[in-house]
Protein backbone atom coordinates (compact mmCIF):
# COMPACT_ATOMS: atom_id res chain seq x y z
CA UNK A 1 0.00 0.00 0.00
CA UNK A 2 2.95 2.45 -0.92
CA UNK A 3 0.07 5.12 -1.99
CA UNK A 4 -1.08 4.90 1.28
CA UNK A 5 1.71 5.02 3.55
CA UNK A 6 2.69 7.47 6.59
CA UNK A 7 5.77 7.54 8.02
CA UNK A 8 5.86 8.86 11.48
CA UNK A 9 5.61 12.60 12.00
CA UNK A 10 8.80 14.60 11.87
CA UNK A 11 8.81 16.92 14.45
CA UNK A 12 9.58 20.48 14.23
CA UNK A 13 10.97 22.51 17.30
CA UNK A 14 8.30 23.45 19.90
CA UNK A 15 9.19 27.12 19.89
CA UNK A 16 10.39 29.37 17.01
CA UNK A 17 13.83 30.57 18.27
CA UNK A 18 15.31 32.91 16.35
CA UNK A 19 13.88 36.80 16.08
CA UNK A 20 14.50 36.66 12.63
CA UNK A 21 12.38 33.69 12.26
CA UNK A 22 9.42 35.41 14.01
CA UNK A 23 9.41 37.86 11.89
CA UNK A 24 9.89 36.03 8.83
CA UNK A 25 7.05 34.13 10.10
CA UNK A 26 4.70 36.80 10.74
CA UNK A 27 5.15 38.26 7.06
CA UNK A 28 3.88 35.36 5.68
CA UNK A 29 1.07 34.22 7.78
CA UNK A 30 0.01 37.93 7.57
CA UNK A 31 0.18 37.45 3.42
CA UNK A 32 -0.57 33.71 3.20
CA UNK A 33 -2.93 32.81 6.10
CA UNK A 34 -5.60 35.01 5.77
CA UNK A 35 -8.11 33.05 4.66
CA UNK A 36 -7.41 30.25 7.30
CA UNK A 37 -7.15 33.29 10.47
CA UNK A 38 -10.21 34.67 9.62
CA UNK A 39 -11.89 31.32 9.63
CA UNK A 40 -11.06 29.90 12.87
CA UNK A 41 -11.88 33.51 14.44
CA UNK A 42 -15.58 33.17 12.48
CA UNK A 43 -15.54 29.83 14.26
CA UNK A 44 -14.50 31.10 17.63
CA UNK A 45 -16.86 34.28 17.30
CA UNK A 46 -19.81 32.36 16.35
CA UNK A 47 -18.62 29.49 19.49
CA UNK A 48 -18.28 31.88 22.18
CA UNK A 49 -20.71 34.30 24.49
CA UNK A 50 -19.93 37.49 23.17
CA UNK A 51 -18.93 39.00 26.57
CA UNK A 52 -17.13 36.42 27.43
CA UNK A 53 -12.98 35.85 28.78
CA UNK A 54 -10.88 33.99 25.82
CA UNK A 55 -7.50 31.69 26.01
CA UNK A 56 -5.60 31.45 22.97
CA UNK A 57 -3.09 28.95 23.16
CA UNK A 58 0.15 29.39 20.66
CA UNK A 59 -0.89 32.95 20.19
CA UNK A 60 2.04 33.53 17.85
CA UNK A 61 1.98 36.80 17.02
CA UNK A 62 -0.93 37.51 17.98
CA UNK A 63 -2.96 37.85 14.67
CA UNK A 64 -5.68 35.92 15.51
CA UNK A 65 -6.24 37.28 18.98
CA UNK A 66 -5.97 40.59 16.85
CA UNK A 67 -8.47 39.97 15.05
CA UNK A 68 -11.28 38.32 17.68
CA UNK A 69 -10.39 41.81 19.62
CA UNK A 70 -11.54 43.70 16.65
CA UNK A 71 -14.60 41.79 15.74
CA UNK A 72 -15.49 40.67 19.32
CA UNK A 73 -15.55 44.41 21.07
CA UNK A 74 -16.96 42.69 24.01
CA UNK A 75 -14.07 39.81 24.63
CA UNK A 76 -11.44 39.65 27.06
CA UNK A 77 -8.35 38.12 25.50
CA UNK A 78 -5.19 36.58 26.65
CA UNK A 79 -2.77 35.06 24.19
CA UNK A 80 0.21 32.45 25.98
CA UNK A 81 3.25 31.40 24.03
CA UNK A 82 6.49 29.66 25.31
CA UNK A 83 7.92 31.83 22.60
CA UNK A 84 9.69 35.51 24.09
CA UNK A 85 10.11 36.39 20.45
CA UNK A 86 6.28 35.56 19.38
CA UNK A 87 5.00 37.79 22.33
CA UNK A 88 7.43 40.71 21.54
CA UNK A 89 5.82 41.11 17.55
CA UNK A 90 2.16 39.81 19.43
CA UNK A 91 2.42 43.13 20.72
CA UNK A 92 3.18 45.12 18.50
CA UNK A 93 0.75 43.55 16.25
CA UNK A 94 -2.04 44.29 18.66
CA UNK A 95 -1.36 47.92 19.53
CA UNK A 96 -0.94 48.74 15.60
CA UNK A 97 -4.64 47.21 15.17
CA UNK A 98 -5.39 49.36 18.23
CA UNK A 99 -7.02 46.32 20.50
CA UNK A 100 -3.78 46.21 22.68
CA UNK A 101 -6.27 47.15 25.65
CA UNK A 102 -8.31 43.89 24.97
CA UNK A 103 -5.16 41.69 24.46
CA UNK A 104 -3.24 40.36 27.72
CA UNK A 105 0.28 38.52 26.19
CA UNK A 106 0.88 35.99 28.55
CA UNK A 107 4.62 33.52 28.43
CA UNK A 108 3.81 30.22 29.09
CA UNK A 109 3.53 26.13 28.26
CA UNK A 110 0.43 24.62 26.30
CA UNK A 111 1.47 21.73 28.62
CA UNK A 112 0.93 23.52 32.08
CA UNK A 113 -0.88 26.61 31.78
CA UNK A 114 -0.21 29.11 34.59
CA UNK A 115 -4.09 29.60 34.98
CA UNK A 116 -6.46 27.97 37.24
CA UNK A 117 -9.01 25.02 36.40
CA UNK A 118 -12.25 26.80 34.54
CA UNK A 119 -10.41 30.45 34.07
CA UNK A 120 -11.84 31.40 30.65
CA UNK A 121 -15.47 31.24 28.95
CA UNK A 122 -13.64 30.24 25.16
CA UNK A 123 -10.48 28.34 25.02
CA UNK A 124 -9.00 28.10 21.70
CA UNK A 125 -5.78 27.34 19.19
CA UNK A 126 -4.77 27.43 15.55
CA UNK A 127 -2.08 25.53 14.14
CA UNK A 128 -0.15 24.52 17.29
CA UNK A 129 -0.89 20.81 18.53
CA UNK A 130 1.81 19.59 15.71
CA UNK A 131 4.82 21.74 17.71
CA UNK A 132 3.95 18.83 20.69
CA UNK A 133 5.70 15.68 20.61
CA UNK A 134 2.50 14.61 22.55
CA UNK A 135 -0.49 16.89 22.01
CA UNK A 136 -2.46 15.06 24.86
CA UNK A 137 -1.71 17.78 27.43
CA UNK A 138 -2.37 20.83 25.35
CA UNK A 139 -6.24 19.20 25.19
CA UNK A 140 -6.24 18.14 28.93
CA UNK A 141 -5.09 21.90 29.84
CA UNK A 142 -7.46 23.28 27.27
CA UNK A 143 -10.18 21.65 28.84
CA UNK A 144 -8.93 22.27 32.41
CA UNK A 145 -9.03 25.82 32.12
CA UNK A 146 -12.05 26.36 30.49
CA UNK A 147 -15.20 26.44 32.78
CA UNK A 148 -17.17 23.38 32.52
CA UNK A 149 -19.39 24.77 29.93
CA UNK A 150 -16.91 27.09 28.18
CA UNK A 151 -16.20 26.87 24.56
CA UNK A 152 -13.12 24.72 23.27
CA UNK A 153 -11.47 24.97 20.00
CA UNK A 154 -8.45 23.57 18.91
CA UNK A 155 -7.85 23.29 15.35
CA UNK A 156 -4.38 21.79 13.31
CA UNK A 157 -3.50 20.13 10.45
CA UNK A 158 -4.11 17.01 9.48
CA UNK A 159 -1.05 14.92 7.70
CA UNK A 160 -1.80 13.33 4.75
CA UNK A 161 0.49 9.73 3.45
CA UNK A 162 3.45 10.52 2.34
CA UNK A 163 3.29 10.30 -1.36
CA UNK A 164 0.33 12.94 -1.11
CA UNK A 165 2.83 15.54 0.74
CA UNK A 166 4.14 17.17 -2.57
CA UNK A 167 0.32 17.71 -3.84
CA UNK A 168 -0.69 18.91 -1.00
CA UNK A 169 1.88 21.44 -0.78
CA UNK A 170 1.42 22.38 -4.42
CA UNK A 171 -2.45 22.79 -4.43
CA UNK A 172 -2.94 24.47 -1.30
CA UNK A 173 0.73 26.29 -0.92
CA UNK A 174 -0.11 27.40 -4.19
CA UNK A 175 1.54 31.20 -4.64
CA UNK A 176 3.32 30.84 -1.23
CA UNK A 177 6.68 31.82 -1.67
CA UNK A 178 9.91 29.07 -1.36
CA UNK A 179 10.37 29.82 2.53
CA UNK A 180 6.49 29.54 3.51
CA UNK A 181 6.41 26.37 1.17
CA UNK A 182 9.23 25.07 3.51
CA UNK A 183 7.28 25.83 6.43
CA UNK A 184 4.32 24.19 5.29
CA UNK A 185 6.11 21.29 4.34
CA UNK A 186 7.42 20.97 7.80
CA UNK A 187 4.87 21.58 9.22
CA UNK A 188 2.69 18.44 7.19
CA UNK A 189 5.10 16.02 7.82
CA UNK A 190 5.02 17.11 11.91
CA UNK A 191 0.69 16.91 11.85
CA UNK A 192 -1.03 14.01 13.05
CA UNK A 193 -3.00 11.80 10.70
CA UNK A 194 -6.87 11.48 10.51
CA UNK A 195 -6.26 7.88 12.72
CA UNK A 196 -3.79 10.39 15.03
CA UNK A 197 -6.86 13.31 15.72
CA UNK A 198 -9.04 10.14 16.06
CA UNK A 199 -6.84 8.22 18.48
CA UNK A 200 -6.06 11.70 20.22
CA UNK A 201 -9.59 12.69 20.83
CA UNK A 202 -10.66 8.77 22.14
CA UNK A 203 -7.78 9.24 24.57
CA UNK A 204 -8.89 12.23 26.38
CA UNK A 205 -12.84 11.37 25.81
CA UNK A 206 -13.54 15.70 26.56
CA UNK A 207 -17.48 15.72 27.69
CA UNK A 208 -19.57 17.38 25.05
CA UNK A 209 -16.86 17.45 22.13
CA UNK A 210 -16.58 16.97 18.83
CA UNK A 211 -13.97 16.15 16.52
CA UNK A 212 -14.27 16.96 13.19
CA UNK A 213 -12.53 17.54 9.67
CA UNK A 214 -12.09 21.18 7.72
CA UNK A 215 -11.69 20.59 4.24
CA UNK A 216 -8.84 18.46 3.60
CA UNK A 217 -5.95 20.04 5.48
CA UNK A 218 -7.32 20.73 9.12
CA UNK A 219 -8.83 19.37 12.04
CA UNK A 220 -10.78 20.65 14.97
CA UNK A 221 -11.21 19.15 18.61
CA UNK A 222 -14.27 21.32 19.52
CA UNK A 223 -16.98 21.89 22.20
CA UNK A 224 -18.95 24.98 21.03
CA UNK A 225 -20.67 27.34 23.86
CA UNK A 226 -24.15 25.76 24.53
CA UNK A 227 -25.81 29.82 24.39
CA UNK A 228 -26.13 28.80 20.13
CA UNK A 229 -24.02 30.63 17.56
CA UNK A 230 -24.14 33.93 18.47
CA UNK A 231 -23.94 34.36 13.66
CA UNK A 232 -20.91 37.06 13.71
CA UNK A 233 -19.38 36.63 10.22
CA UNK A 234 -16.58 39.18 9.60
CA UNK A 235 -16.81 41.55 6.49
CA UNK A 236 -15.02 40.88 3.16
CA UNK A 237 -15.55 40.49 -0.52
CA UNK A 238 -17.97 37.48 -1.81
CA UNK A 239 -14.38 35.66 -3.46
CA UNK A 240 -12.75 35.76 0.37
CA UNK A 241 -15.78 34.83 2.16
CA UNK A 242 -16.63 31.85 -0.07
CA UNK A 243 -12.91 31.03 0.27
CA UNK A 244 -13.13 30.87 3.76
CA UNK A 245 -16.29 28.41 3.89
CA UNK A 246 -14.76 26.30 1.70
CA UNK A 247 -11.42 25.92 3.51
CA UNK A 248 -12.85 25.76 6.83
CA UNK A 249 -15.76 23.84 6.00
CA UNK A 250 -17.83 26.80 6.69
CA UNK A 251 -16.48 27.69 9.86
CA UNK A 252 -18.53 25.41 11.89
CA UNK A 253 -17.59 22.15 13.67
CA UNK A 254 -19.17 19.05 12.27
CA UNK A 255 -19.64 16.07 14.66
CA UNK A 256 -17.55 13.19 13.96
CA UNK A 257 -18.53 9.69 14.82
CA UNK A 258 -16.65 8.63 18.35
CA UNK A 259 -15.44 5.24 17.76
CA UNK A 260 -13.20 3.01 19.81
CA UNK A 261 -9.43 3.88 18.93
CA UNK A 262 -6.26 2.15 20.23
CA UNK A 263 -5.09 4.04 23.25
CA UNK A 264 -1.05 4.13 22.88
CA UNK A 265 1.63 6.99 22.30
CA UNK A 266 1.80 8.81 19.33
CA UNK A 267 4.57 7.72 17.09
CA UNK A 268 6.97 10.08 15.81
CA UNK A 269 10.91 10.25 15.08
CA UNK A 270 12.97 11.24 17.14
CA UNK A 271 14.83 13.04 14.92
CA UNK A 272 13.71 16.81 15.05
CA UNK A 273 13.95 19.02 12.25
CA UNK A 274 16.99 21.19 11.94
C1 LIG B 1 2.78 27.83 13.90
S1 LIG B 1 2.68 28.95 15.22
C2 LIG B 1 0.94 29.33 15.20
C3 LIG B 1 0.65 30.74 15.68
C4 LIG B 1 -0.82 31.16 15.55
N1 LIG B 1 -1.67 30.41 16.45
C5 LIG B 1 -1.29 31.04 14.12
O1 LIG B 1 -2.17 30.24 13.84
O2 LIG B 1 -0.74 31.75 13.27
C6 LIG B 1 2.80 27.91 16.65
C7 LIG B 1 3.01 28.68 17.93
O3 LIG B 1 2.91 27.79 19.03
C8 LIG B 1 3.89 28.15 19.99
N2 LIG B 1 4.15 27.00 20.86
C9 LIG B 1 4.77 25.84 20.55
N3 LIG B 1 4.81 25.03 21.62
C10 LIG B 1 4.20 25.69 22.63
C11 LIG B 1 3.91 25.37 23.98
N4 LIG B 1 4.29 24.20 24.53
N5 LIG B 1 3.26 26.27 24.75
C12 LIG B 1 2.87 27.47 24.21
N6 LIG B 1 3.11 27.82 22.94
C13 LIG B 1 3.76 26.94 22.15
C14 LIG B 1 5.09 28.55 19.14
O4 LIG B 1 6.01 29.36 19.88
C15 LIG B 1 4.39 29.33 18.03
O5 LIG B 1 4.24 30.66 18.38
Amino acid sequence: MGLLRYSPRILEPEAMVTPDEVRAYDRLSAQYLDILHKGFVETVLGGCPAGGSVLEIGTGTGRIAALLARHGPGLRITGVDLSPDMLVVARENVESGNVGGGVALVLGDAKRLPFPDGAFDAVVSHNMLHHLPDPLPLVDEAFRVAKPDGAVFIRDLVRPPDSLIPWHAAVFGFGYDPRMKRQYLDSMRAALTWAEWRALFARHRARGAVLSRQFLTHATIARPWRGGDSGIRLPGSTAARWARRLYVGCGRARPAAREPEPSGPLQHDRRTRP
